[in-house]
């Protein structure tokens, strides 16, 4: 099938639902100015994931860690939302049910107007108590006045994203699965689809009926699962897909 074609198949399928799911990874951050984190180039690069991002790495040396976080809120100070982002907020005027479940941290989702984003791996903007008393700041501004910093009781704050070994928030992950099983189309965004359980998110659809497809500019380790892949970046051919669709459910 030409890309064309896939386009115009992935249009109509699209246009033919009602309730639609996005799961969205880095990459549609990338024309942000938002690095992705296993391409050349990317945050695992230049960090070393054990240092980082893990619990053992937060408990041994949160100093570390809250540098790593403050060094990405500070990054995200300048970055804006991209027009991929835009596109799927604007799905919204056309489904009767969008929900953006994101890999993301770094909040574009809400601020391009999506309304219901849900977070699996957390936000920058959030931060708790590290020995759970129960202590939450959300939004937590950026800079922190002191690294790493206090809570309350005593212990310090985290930041409230998932680490590497972490469950995913339950709640958050429970209703990105309900979502997921009742749409009829899975769009998967600018992820490698390499880190579960949110890479299952679109397959959990597909397995309820949904279409899967997926926008990226190369192939990844669940393409051939996949149902239709759409090749090339977000920030282009979610514009495209929106105005396309629109078109379409105007005419039926
Ligand atoms: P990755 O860095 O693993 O993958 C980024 C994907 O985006 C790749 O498949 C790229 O081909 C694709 N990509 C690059 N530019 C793009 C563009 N302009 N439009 C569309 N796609 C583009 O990032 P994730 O899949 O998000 O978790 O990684 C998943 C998780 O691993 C992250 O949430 C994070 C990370 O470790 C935690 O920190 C827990």
């Amino acid at each position: 099938m030409t890309p064309d074609a896939r386009f115009d198949e992935a249009a109509r399928t699209l246009a033919a639902a009602e309730r639609v799911v996005a799961l969205s990874g880095a990459g549609i951050s990338a024309e942000s100015g938002v690095p992705t984190f296993r391409e050349s180039g990317g945050l695992w690069e230049e960090y070393r994931i054990e240092e980082v991002a893990t619990p053992e790495a937060l408990a041994g040396n949160p100093r570390k860690v809250w540098e790593f976080y403050e060094m990405r809120r500070q990054n995200m100070q300048s970055v804006e939302p991209n027009p991929g982002h835009v596109a799927l907020a604007e799905l919204e005027t056309l489904f009767e049910e969008v929900t953006i479940v994101t890999q993301n941290i770094d909040g574009l989702h809400q601020r391009a107007g999506s309304t219901r984003v849900l977070e699996v791996h957390g936000s920058l903007w959030k931060a708790k108590c590290l020995e759970g008393c129960g202590a939450r700041r959300d939004p937590f501004p950026w800079p922190a006045s002191q690294i790493p910093p206090p809570c309350e009781c005593g212990s310090i704050l985290r930041p409230e994203v998932v680490l590497f070994g972490e469950m995913l928030p339950t709640d958050v992950f429970e209703e990105a699965t309900s979502r997921a099983v009742r749409a009829d189309v899975a769009l998967v965004v600018g992820t490698s689809s390499v880190v579960w359980p949110a890479a299952g998110i679109p397959l959990a659809a597909q397995s309820a009926g949904a279409i899967v497809i997926e926008v990226n500019p190369e192939a990844t380790e669940l393409t051939e699962r996949f149902d239709i892949s759409l090749r090339g970046p977000a920030g282009e051919i979610l514009p495209r897909l929106y105005e396309r669709v629109d078109k379409l459910r105007r005419v039926a």
